[in-house]
C-alpha cells in the first residue's frame, strides 16, 4: 500500500520536530514536505534545526536532507493531508488555506474554540468528530481541521475521563509543574532569555495557559449533542507553572467525584481504562494509555519515557483527608508526544481508522 502524502507545517520547532519524528517509518504517512518559516527556507532540515533539536530519535539522511519550504508557497492540493505546529497567530490563515483543500491536524490554538471545530484526544471524546461534516458544510471545505488540546489539558482530561465514566467529576483542582519545551524553541535554545528567567526557579506565571485548561478540559468531557458540544459544567482551578526540566509536564491534581466512590474504585477505573484507539490498535498508542504506579518516588518527569512516551502515568493515588469523595494524585505526560506531535499523529491515525481520510 502506498502511504498518503504528508506536508508538515513547522516542521522546524519542537512540536514539529515531534511529528517528523512519529512519521518516520510510519506505516500510513510518508514525509513528503517540510515547511517553516522564510527564515529556515532553502535550508537542508538539520541545518535548519541546528541549536534546537528536541529529537528523541534523530531521523535519518533521508529526512535531514530534505530542502526546507516557505509554509507561505507549499501548495496544498499536492498532499493528501498536512500536520501544522505553527504559532497560533500564523496558522489562523495558513490552516485555513490548507483545510480549503486537505485534512489539517494541528497542534494549535488557532481553531481550538470554534464550535464546528472538534479538539480531540481520541481516548476521550471520539464521537466529537461528527462535527467534522458540520465545519465542512459550514465553510464550504474538502478538507477540515482537528487540532488536539493544549499539552497541560492532556495528562490532566486522559486521567479525568475513566473518573468522569465512572463517577461524574465534580471539582478539580490543579498544579501544573510545565516543562520548558512547552515553550518551544525560546523554551529549550540555551541563551533565550525565557530559558533564563526558568534557570534554577519556578516561574509562577504561563500566559493564557490557566484559561486554556478550563475551557478545553470542559469541551473533552463534554457531549456532542445536536451538531453542538455541550460543555461539562466541572469546576476546575488550575495554577499553571513553568519549572526548570527540559521535557514532560508533571501536574499536581485534586478531583472530588460526583457520586460515591472508593479509593480502589478510582485505582480500578483508571487502571482499567481501555478506549477505542486501544482497541483499534493504531500504530501510535500504547497497549494500555494509563499506568498507576506504586512507588512512592514515581511519577518523575526525568523517569517518564522509562514506561514509553505516549502513556500518562499516575503515582501517589490517595484520599484527599476528611474531603468527602476527594482523590488526589500526580500525573506525568510528555508534552511533546502525547501533548504535542505524536498526538497529532495519533488523531490522524483514528481519523483514517473511522473513514475520514
Ligand atoms: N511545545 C509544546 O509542548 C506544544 C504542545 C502543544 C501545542 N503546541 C503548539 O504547537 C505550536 C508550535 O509550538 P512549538 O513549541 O513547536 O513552537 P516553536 O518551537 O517556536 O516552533 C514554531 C515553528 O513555526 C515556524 N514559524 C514561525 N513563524 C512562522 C511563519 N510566519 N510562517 C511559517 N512558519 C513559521 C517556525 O519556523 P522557523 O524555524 O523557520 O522559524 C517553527 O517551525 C504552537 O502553536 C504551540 O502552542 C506546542
Amino acid at each position: 500500500m502506498s502511504k498518503m502524502k504528508v506536508a508538515v507545517l513547522g516542521a522546524t520547532g519542537a512540536a514539529g520536530q515531534n511529528i517528523v519524528e512519529a512519521l518516520v517509518d510510519h506505516p500510513w504517512f510518508g514525509i513528503d514536505c517540510l515547511a517553516a518559516s522564510e527564515r529556515s527556507e532553502g535550508k537542508r532540515y538539520r541545518d535548519a534545526v541546528e541549536g534546537a533539536v528536541f529529537f528523541e530519535r534523530t531521523p535519518g539522511d533521508d529526512v535531514m536532507g530534505i530542502s526546507v519550504q516557505n509554509t507561505d508557497k507549499v501548495d496544498p492540493r499536492d498532499y493528501d493531508l498536512a500536520f501544522s505546529a505553527l504559532p497560533a497567530s500564523v496558522a489562523k490563515g495558513v490552516e485555513a488555506r490548507f483545510a480549503e483543500h486537505i485534512p489539517v491536524f494541528s497542534t494549535t490554538s488557532a481553531y481550538r474554540y470554534e464550535d464546528d471545530v472538534p479538539v480531540l484526544i481520541p481516548e476521550v471524546n471520539p464521537g466529537h468528530i461528527g462535527l467534522v461534516n458540520i465545519q465542512r458544510e459550514n465553510r464550504g471545505w474538502a478538507g477540515y481541521i482537528v487540532p488536539g488540546p493544549n499539552c497541560t489539558t492532556v495528562g490532566l482530561v486522559m486521567t479525568l475521563k475513566p473518573i468522569q465514566d465512572a463517577f461524574g467529576v465534580k471539582t478539580v483542582r490543579m498544579v501544573s509543574m510545565q516543562s520548558l519545551s512547552g515553550a518551544g524553541e525560546k523554551g529549550l535554545r540555551e541563551d533565550s532569555p525565557y530559558r533564563k528567567m526558568v534557570e534554577m526557579n519556578v516561574y509562577p506565571w504561563i500566559e493564557g495557559e490557566e484559561a486554556k485548561v478550563v475551557a478545553e478540559t470542559n469541551i473533552l468531557l463534554g457531549k456532542l449533542v445536536d451538531g453542538r458540544i455541550v460543555d461539562a459544567g466541572i469546576d476546575v482551578h488550575p495554577t499553571c507553572t513553568r519549572v526548570y526540566v527540559d521535557r514532560v509536564h508533571t501536574e499536581v491534581v485534586d478531583v472530588v467525584t460526583e457520586r460515591p466512590a472508593t479509593l480502589e474504585g478510582v485505582r480500578v477505573a483508571l487502571e482499567g481504562f481501555k478506549p477505542l484507539p486501544q482497541e483499534l490498535e493504531l500504530p501510535t498508542c500504547p497497549e494500555r494509555p494509563i499506568l498507576v504506579l506504586d512507588e512512592v518516588d514515581m511519577p518523575q518527569p526525568k523517569l517518564h519515557s522509562s514506561k514509553g512516551f505516549m502513556v500518562t502515568l499516575v503515582g501517589r493515588l490517595s484520599e484527599i483527608p476528611r474531603v468527602g469523595n476527594g482523590f488526589t494524585y500526580i500525573v506525568t505526560s510528555d508534552n511533546l508526544e502525547k501533548g504535542a506531535g505524536v498526538g497529532a499523529v495519533q488523531n490522524a491515525e483514528f481519523m483514517k481508522a473511522k473513514g475520514y481520510l
